[in-house]
């Protein structure tokens, strides 16, 4: 479904979803540190400095679309600089649960079933497979307590501070239904790993608070934490919103007004395999034209430049640790 926003113009627009994937590639380019987005130059040399440098690193405005778009990259520069954020806040996503979405059995990196009882509680490393198309990366967590106990997740009902809805997260599943399954897209601009990531209960701590990105946290995460009772969260560094893991990524600090969705998954006790089934909460999928996701979910989209539908198999990749360094 299009939504209708607001530009930081005061321009009205309607956003379509590769509207979003837009403004997400752009933002992971300006992260980038080969094509770093230099701020200073944007004030000073204004519209000419943005545009050219979208032109180079993203290849470009659809003419169609031009002045809307127009709108929405100033935005996005803008928020950058000055960690404001105009024109995106105000989207207005349903709120709704997929279906017809893949059965996609997870693999370990060789290629193997992963096994639930083998994920690591608590793991610092950045655990994540695609789904429901390749390039929509989502967290894959183990969560446990401050001494490393897994944690019985239960069911939540999860609110959408943009909206005042809500929805029912389902709860942990694995052999101590600890197992839980986040997008790792940030809801506020969609910043992507490393820049979001877990927070295991050694790392929610004072001392983050001058760790170098992307393991920072603020002191409003850190007090949310404290107020909410839980030892672990999720943090974007890109601007500090924060999630609750243990209650369906609801959101803990902004400015990201919508929670993580969750990725469905189903265990099987009996061979220790999990798979994912679906997703719920605000949709970061395409859509269909009725407001409905597709039952083929890369239908919207053009799969040469967003991807395809997984399949029945998604491989689970655990390898990067953000704390190693330090
Ligand atoms: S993209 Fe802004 S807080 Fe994550």
């Amino acid at each position: 479904m299009p939504l209708k926003i607001r530009l930081g113009n005061g321009e009205k627009g309607i956003l379509k979803t590769s509207d979003v994937y837009f403004i997400q590639k752009l933002l992971k380019t300006m992260r980038n540190p080969r094509t770093r987005f230099d701020g200073r130059e944007f004030v000073e040399k204004g519209e000419d400095y943005l545009f050219n440098y979208v032109g180079k690193n993203v290849g470009g405005v659809d003419e169609g679309r031009r002045n809307f778009l127009k709108g929405l990259v100033i935005g996005v520069a803008a928020a950058t600089v000055v960690g404001i954020v105009p024109g995106l806040r105000v989207l207005v996503p349903p709120v709704q649960q997929a279906s017809g979405f893949p059965k996609s059995l997870l693999l370990d990196s060789s290629g193997n079933p992963l096994k639930a009882s083998s994920i690591p509680v608590n793991s610092p490393i950045i655990t994540l497979y695609e789904y429901p198309l390749t390039g929509e990366p989502n967290f894959l967590l183990n969560l446990g307590d401050k001494n490393g106990n897994p944690v019985s997740v239960p069911g939540v009902e999860v609110v959408v501070p943009q909206t005042g809805k809500s929805y029912k997260f389902p709860g942990g599943v694995g052999p101590n239904n600890s197992i839980v399954s986040y997008s790792a897209i940030c809801q506020h601009l969609g910043c992507t790993p490393p820049y979001i990531h877990f927070y295991p209960p050694n790392y929610v701590g004072p001392s983050q608070l001058t760790a170098p990105e992307p393991d920072t946290l603020t002191a409003q995460a850190l007090l949310a934490a404290k107020q909410a009772n839980i030892p672990a969260l999720i943090h974007c560094d890109c601007h500090g919103s924060t999630y609750d893991p243990y209650k369906g990524g609801a959101v803990l600090t902004g400015p990201t007004v919508r929670p993580l969705p969750t990725v469905l998954l189903e265990y099987d006790s009996s061979t220790d395999y999990l798979y994912a089934i679906g997703a719920l909460g605000v949709a970061t999928y395409p859509e269909g034209s009725d407001g409905v996701p597709s039952q083929n979910p890369s239908a919207d989209l053009d799969t040469s430049q967003y991807g395809s539908v997984v399949g029945d198999k998604t491989q689970v990749q655990a390898n990067t640790n953000p704390f190693s360094g330090s």
